[in-house]
């Protein structure tokens, strides 16, 4: 239910309202919040994938034909993504988020990102479904390691585990990989406790990320969505705000505490 004028004045207040009387409220974010931060988004205008093409949806095998290659591409020539996310800085939009879970609304939070952002913003409770890019992983024993901790050298590739001596890579999950089982039970527990959702900035289109809010609906709760633009999740939403992720949130936290003192 896509809304502009007083729809977005009724929209806002309605999200509002929901935030205050769930019982239980997670959130969900796509590369969209991040765009205010200098992050380009992966589909829609000035996409990446829209850009340079989707990538091959085998890119974990191909990682694990050959992760010497893999290594040395990495470390002699970082891809586009890997520059913007050295310069990015959490938005509004990100400290606005930090406030709902430090009023107790928002419970917890699942993102497709991999930037960091929000925990660089000081989010507690964050699910990285697609891994975080500041991590490395082991894919023997999945211990996560930060970056600092593994010794990486060219002549030496691929690095190995220091605890099973097994192969390490980033922890961000490619197309092809299967989700690390721990974070998908937490978004799977946190999703059959919620009774709401708020989902900023994603197409809703990826999987199994975009199945939380079918989820959602399917037991009855819930959805607000934030977007720039419509998605397949709009007409499931009970309200869908249109705009910038770090204009609207910060507005959204801001009635949501006047309602609270009101
Ligand atoms: N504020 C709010 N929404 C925005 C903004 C903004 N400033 N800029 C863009 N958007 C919206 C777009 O309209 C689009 O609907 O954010 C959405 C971004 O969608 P995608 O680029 O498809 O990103 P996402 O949904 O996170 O992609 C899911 O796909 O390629 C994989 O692993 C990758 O995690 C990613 C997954």
């Amino acid at each position: 239910m896509a809304t502009s004028g007083n729809g977005q004045v009724w929209a806002l207040e309605q999200a509002a309202d929901l935030l205050i009387s769930c019982r239980y409220v997670i959130a969900m974010t796509g590369a969209g919040v991040s765009v205010e931060s200098g992050i380009p988004p992966f589909r829609g205008p000035g996409g990446l994938w829209t850009k340079h093409g989707e990538p091959p949806l085998d890119g974990y095998q191909r990682f694990l034909a050959d992760p010497q290659g893999y290594w040395q591409q990495r470390l002699t020539a970082p891809s586009e993504i890997v520059q913007a996310l050295a310069q990015a800085q959490p938005n509004a939009g990100h400290y606005a988020l930090v406030e709902l879970e430090r009023v107790g609304i928002l419970r917890y939070l699942i993102t497709q990102n991999i930037d960091n952002l929000h925990r660089a913003a000081g989010h507690q409770r964050v699910a990285e479904i697609h891994g975080n890019s500041q991590l490395l992983r082991c894919i023997g024993c999945s211990r996560r390691f930060v970056k600092e901790a593994i010794a990486i050298a060219l002549e030496a590739l691929p690095p190995r585990c220091p605890a099973c001596a097994g192969i390490i890579k980033s922890d961000t999950v490619h197309f092809g990989e299967p989700i690390p089982q721990d974070v998908l039970e937490i978004c799977v527990r946190e999703t059959r406790e919620a009774d709401c959702m708020l989902v900023a900035g994603t197409s809703a289109v990826v999987y199994p990320a975009a199945s939380f809010p079918q989820m959602i609906q399917e037991q009855g709760g819930d959805i607000i969505e934030v977007n720039l633009d419509d998605t397949p999740l709009t007409p499931l939403a009970d309200c869908s705000v249109r705009g910038r992720f770090g204009e609207i949130l910060p507005t959204l936290v801001e009635l949501v505490r006047t309602k609270l003192t009101a």
